[in-house]
């Protein structure tokens, strides 16, 4: 029983979220994995009231952390992803960890890889940190997204040593 009470509370929340009318997605990124790597997935950015909800699935991770950021361009072209910049930050602030009071609009923390490569990650951002609405000074579109080999540390600056870029995505409204 101990071991089935989660996945039963698990199975609730989904059927909950099932019959209710799951809005839209409004954006999504389609990352794609950089010269040799096989690191790929989806994730969606809908807004819900003062919130923009976060949901992405990864998949060809290596087990554990791996740093998770939107950056400043929302340019793939390089092989090694270089080209999408460094992290979004238009309030100008220091880098840090999602839950931090100072952190960049676009850290998104870790995603963590299960055993099989697959990692996902759920978040609510506040709408006065990153925006949907094209054009807005914070807005997310057309800017990039990456997943990185390793985890961010929420210290060092301004990348949080996260290390190489694994796959990279432009968000795109739908
Ligand atoms: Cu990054
Ligand atoms: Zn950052």
């Amino acid at each position: 029983m101990r071991l089935l009470t989660p996945l039963l509370l698990g199975s609730a929340v989904l059927a909950g979220c099932a019959t209710t009318s799951e809005p839209t997605p409004i954006a999504i990124a389609s990352l794609s994995p950089t010269q040799g790597n096989t690191t790929n997935g989806t994730v969606s950015f809908v807004q819900k009231g003062n919130q923009i909800l976060v949901d992405a699935r990864v998949d060809g991770l290596t087990p554990g952390p791996h740093g998770f950021h939107v950056h400043e361009k929302g340019d793939c072209s390089a092989p090694d992803a270089t080209s999408a910049g460094g992290h979004f930050n238009p309030g100008n602030r220091p880098h840090g960890g999602p839950s931090h009071a100072e952190h960049h609009a676009g850290d998104f923390g870790n995603l963590v890889a299960d055993a099989s490569g697959k990692a996902s990650l759920q978040l609510s951002v506040p709408a006065s940190e990153i925006s949907l609405a094209q054009g807005a000074p914070n807005s997310i579109i057309g800017k990039g997204l990456i997943v990185h080999a390793d985890p961010d540390d929420y210290k060092t600056q301004p990348t949080g040593n996260a290390g190489k870029r694994l796959a990279c995505a432009v968000i795109r409204l739908r």
